[in-house]
């Protein structure tokens, strides 16, 4: 008879259970895969419609989504580009050498930026633009942040900001989630009348009464290191190598009474 408890035998039926459980979790892990994609999906679009403020509890997400226009910008020219066929991921883009380039100047702590990024343009029953929605991301103190940032129809004023997905500590950075915080933000001008930016995170709470009041919102306390990577966020993509040229393309377009 074989010995139960020989080396041969428990190497045996180490290597079986290790065998059984390595196939149990990889299939697993495949199957659930699609499932987390499109869960991922749905809440990426959640979070646009919260940023546009057009998110309310009990809709259906995927049906107010259809009222939104999905673009892709090219960042250098400001212009729209066309699909790629296949499809484009602006996050697997991100990191593609061929379809991102090196930043020099890098406040946003980002590395790399794709050639081209996702726009969103929400429009009423009448086709008018209601928010234009622009996904962004920066590097805050332990993670890269990534939010969406909506601004009013005079690409100036902020309508609103969600962040979707950040590793900041709960309580300190992670305050960016805070709803009351991204409250305060809506209706603060980030671009003056020149379309120069203006934003500023503070460090504490904006003293009272300062005159560019509406171009600054609070900080976090504990957090400066957080706020201070949401504020070069802000900088960074509304600027020149992020979506500026797009954006004086649309202001170019609405002076000559262009739909936009
Ligand atoms: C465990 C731990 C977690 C922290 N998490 C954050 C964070 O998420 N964001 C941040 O800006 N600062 C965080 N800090 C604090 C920073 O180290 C730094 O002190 C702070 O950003 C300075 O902000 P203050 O000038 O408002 O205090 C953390 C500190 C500790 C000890």
């Amino acid at each position: 008879m074989r010995d139960k408890n020989s080396v041969s035998n428990i190497i045996r039926v180490a290597l079986g259970v290790c065998l059984v459980c390595a196939v149990v979790v990889s299939t697993v892990a495949v199957t659930l895969r699609p499932m987390q994609q499109e869960n991922r999906a749905a809440f990426r679009q959640l979070n646009v419609l919260q940023a546009a403020g057009i998110y309310e509890p009990g809709i259906d997400v995927a049906d107010a989504f259809q009222r939104v226009e999905r673009r892709i910008v090219n960042f250098d020219t400001g212009e729209y580009v066309d699909e790629p066929p296949g499809g484009f991921d602006p996050v697997r883009a991100a990191r593609d050498p061929a379809q991102s380039r090196t930043l020099s100047g890098d406040p946003a702590g980002i590395g790399r930026r794709a050639n081209y990024g996702e726009v969103f343009l929400a429009r009423g029953e009448d086709g008018r633009l209601t928010r234009l929605i622009l996904p962004v991301h920066a590097y805050g103190l332990w993670s890269t942040m990534f939010a969406f940032l909506a601004l009013e129809p005079d690409l100036k004023t902020v309508a609103g900001i969600s962040f979707f997905e950040h590793g900041e500590t709960p309580g300190l950075g992670g305050e960016i989630d805070n709803p009351r915080w991204q409250e305060s933000w809506v209706g603060k001008r980030v671009r003056d009348d020149d379309g120069d930016m203006v934003f500023r995170v503070d460090r504490g709470p904006t003293p009272e009464g300062v005159p560019d009041a509406e171009h600054r919102v609070d900080g976090l306390s504990g957090a400066t290191i957080t706020a201070r990577g949401v504020e070069n966020m802000v900088r960074f993509w509304l600027g020149e190598k992020g979506y500026g040229p797009y954006l004086q393309n649309l202001e170019r377009r609405i002076r000559i009474g262009e739909e936009i």
